[in-house]
């Protein structure tokens, strides 16, 4: 189980900003994408399973642009699926060292899963083509006179293509689901640190109840981009399949405007439950505004295709489409700025660790004492919980450098020995500093507050 420890590195408190920013665009770009795989794939199964109508079979036909909607070819499954996975791994595992929590290997199951699902989706795709292949070939048959023993052969290989490629996507669906689950629940348990050590047993973060809530706000949302997408790709202002047959088009219109109605109305729930779920210390003003306005804009989707339907056109395909996805943005942010809460403390955590790391690193390279800059602490040991000017752990300090303002001294001293200040905020921790290193960093401080005064 250490493969994961091996390629993390102590990082510093600079580096793992970045490892969350990157995190956050891995998420919305797999997230997504996975939810359109699984819209599109729990769809087609269930147009394929539909009975013949009529003469045109509509339905199958369907099922196969729907599955080839999501698979288009294969970089889309590396580009959108293997890689940001993977970096997804990695970042997690950076971001969580010195827990022993397993969610980086949650993840990793996930993507074994992901992979698997993989293999069985595009064998599903390449059946259908395969059997347009046979129709071909028994429509050209039947004007050419071919003989008895041929065709039986032709016959059984076509039922037999048939039969595979109905289970392959049965299959397919499964481990994709499995696969979505795991990555739903551990983007939950990222959210909340009391769940990271001990650690909880594999079967209680499996079905616990934020956790099935998820998965079930997952799959709603997947139906409903699904839909919007398949309304966006074939009816869009110069789509390439409005050259299908009217009859045809009427049939997918009816389908993916009544669908994307349905099921973006149950979004706002979605988005609410989601909200409930979450632990207290995920829990600020950022996640209740992003929440609000990911709340209002779906009903301005819902809007659009409310009138879409009832007026006949689909005028407003690109907006609602446009408006949608920025609805799925911002659920995902939404939940990296509550993973950014939960992880405060833990990279204080992580930023000593670094510092204790960086002089193990300095000492075995038998490297002379670096003459201490106020600048580096500054960024290794304070930014975990200060910045200039906004509130994080700490206040920001061009809020309460005034009052050390010609007092060097005493800034030195409140760092050396931090006493409790404000009620508002919890007690600085005592940050371990050498007296030479509070100095540095004090001088840092006073000379950054006297350049931005000047401003
Ligand atoms: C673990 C989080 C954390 C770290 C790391 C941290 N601080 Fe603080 N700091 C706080 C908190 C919380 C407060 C508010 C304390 C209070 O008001 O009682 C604070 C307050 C302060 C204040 C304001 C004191 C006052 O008089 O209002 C200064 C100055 C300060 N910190 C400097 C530093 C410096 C310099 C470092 C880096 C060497 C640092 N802090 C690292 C959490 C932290």
């Amino acid at each position: 189980m250490d493969f994961l420890d091996n390629i993390v590195l102590p990082q510093s408190a600079h580096h793992m900003e970045l490892l969350r920013g990157l995190l956050s665009i891995t998420l919305i770009i797999l997230i997504p994408y996975l939810s359109v795989l699984t819209g599109s794939l729990i769809f087609s199964i269930l147009y394929l399973k539909k009975k013949k109508t009529s003469n045109n079979n509509y339905n199958y036909r369907f099922a196969k642009e729907l599955i080839d909607l999501s698979t288009f070819n294969k970089s889309v499954a590396f580009g959108f699926g293997v890689i940001p996975f993977i970096s997804a791994i990695f970042a997690y595992a950076q971001l969580l060292d010195k827990t022993s929590s397993y969610l980086p290997y949650y993840v990793s199951v996930a993507f074994v899963f992901f992979l698997i699902a993989l293999l069985f989706i595009y064998t599903y795709k390449y059946a259908f083509h395969l059997k347009d292949i046979f129709n071909f070939v028994s429509t050209e048959k039947i004007q050419s006179e071919a003989d008895e023993s041929t065709e039986e052969e032709f016959e059984k290989y076509s039922s037999a293509a048939n039969r595979i490629f109905k289970k392959f996507a049965g299959w397919g669906l499964l481990f994709l689901l499995i696969a979505d689950y795991k990555l739903i629940s551990s983007i939950q348990l990222s959210l909340n640190p009391g769940l990271w050590e001990p650690n909880p047993g594999f079967w209680s973060v499996l079905f616990s109840i934020p956790a099935l809530v998820n998965f079930f706000n997952f799959l709603i949302v997947s139906l409903a981009l699904t839909s919007i997408i398949v309304l966006y790709v074939y009816f869009r202002p110069n789509s390439i399949y409005k050259r299908n047959n009217d009859e045809y088009l009427s049939f997918v219109k009816q389908f993916a405007l009544k669908s994307s109605l349905l099921f973006s109305l149950f979004v706002p729930v979605v988005i609410v439950l989601n909200i409930l779920v979450l632990p207290t210390v995920a829990l600020t003003n950022a996640v209740f505004l992003i929440s609000l306005i990911a709340i209002i804009l779906v009903l301005i989707t819902g809007n659009y295709l409310y009138i879409m339907m009832k007026e006949g056109h689909l005028k407003y395909v690109p907006a609602a489409t446009y408006v949608f996805i920025l609805v799925i943005a911002l659920i995902i942010f939404k939940n990296e700025y509550a993973f950014e809460s939960a992880t405060k403390k833990h990279f204080v955590v992580l930023a000593t660790n670094y510092e204790e790391y960086s002089q193990k690193l300095k000492a075995e390279l038998g490297g002379k004492e670096k003459t201490v800059s106020g600048e580096e602490i500054y960024k290794t040991r304070c930014m975990a919980c200060h910045r200039f000017e906004t509130k994080l752990v700490g206040p920001p300090h061009l809020k309460v450098l005034p009052k050390y303002e010609g007092k060097e001294d005493k800034l030195i001293k409140f760092i050396l020995n931090p006493v409790k200040v404000d009620p508002a905020y919890p007690s600085m921790p005592n940050q371990g500093l050498k007296p030479n290193e509070a100095k540095a960093v004090a001088d840092y401080m006073l000379k950054v507050y006297e350049e931005k005064k000047k401003k």
